[in-house]
Formats: structure tokens, sequence, C-alpha cells
């Protein structure tokens, strides 16, 4: 854990959490960090947390003691959101606090007893309800609803113009020596672009009509530094994040990078024939190609690589009358993040029927995910010249729906 000064009398305790699924399904290959902050008037407030799941290091201890604060002095506890990665401190923190109140949300009072046990000392916020700390620090309170839960708020500090964003603004990826976006290298804000990309795909993007909301939310505020619960603090340019987020807004409900991902399996390289000459065809036309080989492809890298894309294409055989089981599933979980509106085609084989194309209506349906797709084009068994004439076709006819869909 390390104590990153934020501003007078704000400090941020950041850790990097590695080797672990982030809410237990995605990989994070890079790791993560879980930002908390201090802010200090005549009285203390910490808003979320990073003491982790198993016990109260001793670093929290080293880290408070070298800005003067003692844990028992700490009066407040601003619960941003219940998200265990935020909130599940709490119960270690009672064993040594266990005279602090908590603020919150409505709808995170209600879950602080059923995650954390009995806590009497709950103070419920409303919309523009204030904290006043004391020598000159005043937070104020603004409900965020399902950024990423239902209880989400923002958390805003008047004195330095601080918003405490919680998930929103947030990136995967673990920080090193630099924590403010005017520290960065050109790699590391690459990088963390990147990862922002995978966060927003994988935990936020369902939520996308509530953050395009929250983007505005956070509009009304004379912004200095948004400090959100993971990844970088935006000092330097809090706008350069509010346009990244609004444009990961844009990527799920169908724009995208002028990027075409190949979304393929094959069972005895049949369809992979294909997918080799459509790369080919991709290269020729100048557009970049992504491919993903599922089920080889992890889910986290598969939603985040077809998020960003302005076009898709399926490639994939018939499999027991239906669509290859790991593409089924696949476009599946994209209609659950309600990744909507991709510009997309597919191919593939088939041997003695088809269905897979049946198949992939119905989930495309079901999900109601309203992609626009180019006719598609089937072969039994290996593809044959007029097969690659028509896949061709079927990719040029992508490239151009795409178009208008290109934001990057
Ligand atoms: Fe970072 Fe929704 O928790």
């Amino acid at each position: 854990m390390k104590r990153i000064r934020v501003a007078e009398d704000i400090y941020m305790l950041t850790m990097n959490v590695e080797g672990m699924l982030f809410e237990g399904i995605w990989e994070i290959g890079n790791g993560v960090t879980l930002n908390s902050y201090i802010v200090k008037g005549d009285k203390t407030a910490i808003i979320d947390g990073v003491i982790g799941w198993d016990g109260v290091p001793e670093t929290l201890y080293k880290n408070l003691e070298e800005i003067n604060v003692d844990p028992k002095d700490i009066d407040y506890l601003i619960v941003n959101h219940m998200e265990p990665d935020h909130s599940g401190w709490i119960e270690n923190f009672k064993k040594i606090n266990d005279d602090f109140t908590i603020l919150c949300t409505e709808k995170a009072a209600k879950l602080v007893s059923s995650f954390y046990g009995d806590s009497t000392n709950i103070r419920v916020v409303k919309e523009g309800d204030t904290l006043d700390l004391g020598s000159g620090k005043t937070l104020s309170f603004h409900p965020a609803p399902n950024v990423h839960w239902p209880d989400t708020m923002f958390t805003y500090e008047s004195d330095t113009k601080t918003l405490f964003s919680c998930d929103m603004y947030g990136s995967f990826g673990r920080m090193n020596e630099h924590h403010f976006d005017d520290e960065m290298t050109t790699e590391e804000v690459e990088f963390f672009e990147t990862e922002a990309v995978k966060y927003y795909s994988n935990v936020m993007t369902t939520f996308t009509t509530m953050l395009k909301k929250a983007i505005e939310k956070s509009k009304e505020f004379d912004i200095n530094i948004i400090a959100p619960g993971h990844g970088p603090l935006y000092r330097k340019s809090p706008q350069t994040i509010i346009d990244n987020y609004t444009r990961y807004s844009q990527y799920a409900e169908g724009a995208g990078k002028d990027e075409i991902t190949i979304l393929w399996g094959s069972m005895y390289g049949m369809t992979e024939k294909a997918v080799k000459f459509a790369e080919s065809v991709l290269k020729r036309e100048g557009i970049k190609v992504n491919l993903l080989e599922m089920p080889l492809e992890s889910e986290s890298e598969m939603i985040a690589t077809v998020f960003k894309s302005a076009g898709v294409i399926i490639a994939a055989p018939t499999y027991e009358y239906k669509l290859f089981p790991p593409i089924a599933a696949a476009i599946d979980e994209l209609g659950r993040k309600k990744v909507s509106n991709k510009a997309a085609f597919r191919f593939g084989s088939y041997g003695w029927s088809g269905g897979a194309e049946k198949e992939l209506a119905e989930i495309v349906e079901r999900n109601k995910m309203k992609w626009d797709f180019v006719e598609s084009v089937e072969f039994q068994g290996s593809p044959k010249e007029e097969d690659f004439d028509r896949i061709e076709a079927g990719i040029l006819q992508l490239i151009e729906k795409m178009k208008d869909k290109v934001v990057e």
C-alpha cells in the first residue's frame, strides 16, 4: 500500500491487486489498483477503502501515522459504492475503530448490514447533501445510480475541486511510480487507455445508459482533479478521461475504432481457411484486423476487442445443428453486456446440415443487440473459389457499412 498526496490535506492510499479474477470473472493480466482517499479537516473522512480483504495491513497504520492520522480518530467513512472492492474494508476497520459514521446512499445503507453486520451509525445522504469537515474542507454527495451498482454516488470536495468518482473514470492496470496524468509517459498513457477500454467493457458497459447520465452530471462540477477508485488520477486534463468515457459509451452503442475483429472458431480447419483469406483481404484494404480465436481467448479480452471495433466478422461453423458453442457463448456474453449496433458479417462451414445461422439470429434477437449484418456466407466443407469470392464481397460490404461508425 502506498500513500500519495493528492492536494492540500487530501491523500490517496492505493494498492495494486494482481493474480485474481476481478469480480471473480475478469482476467486482469496487468492488475488493478484499489484507491482510497483521506480528507483531513478538523474532522477526518476516508472515502472508500483499501484495507484489504484479509486483514488490516501494517502499512495502513504506517501511512496514516505519516500524515498524522490515528485510525481511531477517523470520524467518517464515505461509502461511494458497496461493491466489496471498495467496501470490503469496513469489517476490518471496525476492529480498529468502532466509533465512526458511515455516509452513503439509501440503497447502499440497505447493503451495509447484510454485507458486514449491523452498523448503527449510518447517515443516508441525498443529492447535494454536504459534510463540513472544518478547516475549509467540505464534502458534497451526488448519487450516480448504476455506476456501477444502483447504490453508487460521487463525492466532491469543494475547496480543492476534487471529484471522487469511484468506479466512474476508472481503469484496470497496476500503477508503479506514476499516479497522475501529468506524470505519465506516452507509453503509460497508451497502457491506461487500453486498460480503461478493458475495464469499461468488462465491468461498466451494461450500464452505458446510466453512465451517459453520469458523464453529463460530472460536467456540472468545477473540477480540478478526478480521483477514481481504480487507476490514475487526472489533474492536468480531467476533460481527457471524460472525453474517453464519452467515446467508450459510443463504442458500447455500435461505434468503434477503424478496426475489424474476426471472432472465430474452427473444428477441423475448414472455416479457418476462410479466416486466413478474410485476414488477407482486410490487410489488402488497409484495415487493422484483430483475430480472436475462441475458446482460446479470454472472455475479458474478447469483450474488450469486439467492443472497441467498428466492425465484427463472426467466423464459425455449424456444430450439432447450432452455432459453434464457444462463439455462441461469446456472442451471448456480448449481448448480456449490451454491446449493440455493431456492423457485422458471418461466414462458416457446415457438414451434413446447417443451423449456425439460425442460432446466431436467435442470440442476437434475444439480447436485442440490433447488430447490422451483411448477408452471411455458408459453405459445405472446405471453402471453394466461389465461396472466397462471396466472402470477399461480404467483407467489402462490411467495410462500407462500418464507415460511419468509426470514432477514434
Ligand atoms: Fe470498483 Fe463496482 O466496484
